[in-house]
């Protein structure tokens, strides 16, 4: 899948680092703790006035998602409490009224370019802060407008249009456009048309005011994807690393590693992007805890990337449906993406013998061979069969395994009765 144009670097850098970072990070609960929290929006405004990042620092956040091997960066400039991280002339609910002052997505946009990271900006349509915001009690809505508050959809408008424009033109070239929770459901074309008019090489999600470029499944309530082995338009997944908060969360239920691997696995396998975010203390600092996940992630991707990118989803040549697999010319990469219940792995109705299989996770050979097992007895079917896998010593962690065959014959491998589902 290709744009043909400047959003094609989408396509290239395929793993992402999503940062969800404002006020709501001083509290540490939640990012949406205004509306979950039930938190009059004259207490939360407050917050803007012990907003002190010193510890902030781009770069950091950028060593550590190249360590982890990602390619491209999404921050949140306004997320639903309404308040903005740069410099805005629209409301004076944003950083530069703040004791910090200074225009925090510039500093990022600047590190950025000198790093040739493409940068993307996540926008929330919906605002709990600005009066013409129709808040009517609809999800993730304020239950009403409050006092003072002028509730106009088209004005509200107006100023997200200027707001745009200012993140469009005031910080250089931006990789994306990332709109979240339209919950007026309101369709105009106009303004991604905008956005695309000032920024050719941004691709733009399917959150805002129209389908945009690409759909972002999140987290893991999207298990109809489970059934599908390829894409029909460009995907980016999201998840964040613990369950509860997309912002930084004191004591938040952080996902085990091996349960990211598979969300990164099953994504990538299938040709989609994916975004796995972060959520920075209110000093702008990253808490050791999260440091320590993308860091071991990072490491089991070095060694487990080349059977997810740049190859091609080849799930359909196995009715083994406990494995993804993916491949590129004659060499065939099987991800043990759920919990192996044998040391072994079958490949049905692949009958093939490759010339070497390889563990990727730890460079060990890979015990194969083609035969018809006791199961198979109906059938009389041989099946290619990976054995003594070390499932127990390597439980935490997702397998890898790549199989080097001098021919892979297409028919010999179709899966009878094709079984591909399309989105
Ligand atoms: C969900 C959350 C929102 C978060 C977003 C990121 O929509 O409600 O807070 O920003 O996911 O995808």
């Amino acid at each position: 899948m290709r744009f043909g144009d400047a959003r094609d670097w989408f396509f290239e850098k395929r793993f992402g680092l999503f940062i969800h970072w404002g006020l709501y990070a001083l509290p540490a609960w939640h990012e949406q703790l205004q509306w979950r929290g039930r938190v009059d929006r004259s207490e939360y405004e407050k917050l803007a006035g012990d907003w002190v990042p010193h510890r902030f620092d781009p770069d950091l956040w950028l060593d550590l998602a190249e360590e982890a091997g990602m390619g491209y960066l999404c921050l949140t400039t306004k997320h639903h409490d309404g308040f903005c991280l740069w410099a805005t002339k629209q409301t004076d609910f944003c950083v530069t009224h703040t004791p910090d002052g200074r225009d925090l997505v510039y500093l990022v946009a600047e590190a950025c370019r000198r790093r040739r990271f493409p940068l993307c900006l996540y926008y929330s349509c919906v605002d709990w802060h600005h009066p013409n915001y129709p808040n009517q009690g609809r999800h993730h809505e304020l239950p009403g407008p409050l006092p003072g508050d002028q509730p106009d959809h088209a004005r509200y408008l107006d100023f997200l249009r200027a707001q745009v424009e200012e993140l469009c033109t005031n910080y250089g070239p931006l990789g994306g456009f990332w709109w979240d929770m339209n919950v007026e459901e309101h369709v105009d074309p106009s303004i991604n048309a905008r956005i695309r008019e000032l920024q050719p090489g941004a691709v733009i999600n399917n959150r805002g005011y129209d389908e945009g470029d690409f759909g972002t499944p999140e987290r893991d309530w999207d298990g109809g994807l489970d059934g599908q082995m390829t894409l029909s338009r460009p995907t980016e997944a999201c998840q964040s690393v613990g369950i509860e908060s997309w912002g930084f969360r004191l004591g938040e239920d952080y996902y085990t590693d091996r349960h990211l691997q598979r969300s990164l696995a099953k994504y990538l396998a299938r040709g989609a992007n994916y975004l796995l975010n972060l959520g920075p203390r209110a000093d702008g600092s990253i808490d050791p805890h999260q440091v320590g996940m993308l860091r071991r992630l990072g490491a089991w991707y070095h060694k487990t990337r080349e059977a997810l990118i740049d190859v091609e989803p080849a799930s359909h040549l196995t009715t083994n449906r406990d494995v993804l697999l993916t491949r590129r010319g004659t060499t065939l990469y099987v991800i043990c993406h759920r919990e192996l219940v044998t040391d072994s792995v079958k490949l049905k109705p692949l009958a093939v013998m490759p010339t070497r299989a390889t563990l990727l996770n730890s460079g060990d050979e890979v015990e194969c061979e083609v035969t018809v097992l006791p199961s198979e007895h109906a059938t009389q079917q041989p099946c290619l069969r990976l054995r003594r896998l070390p499932a127990n010593e390597l439980a935490g962690t997702v397998l890898v395994v790549r199989l080097e065959f001098d021919e892979l014959p297409e028919a010999a491998a179709a899966v009878e009765g094709d079984e591909r589902l399309v989105r």
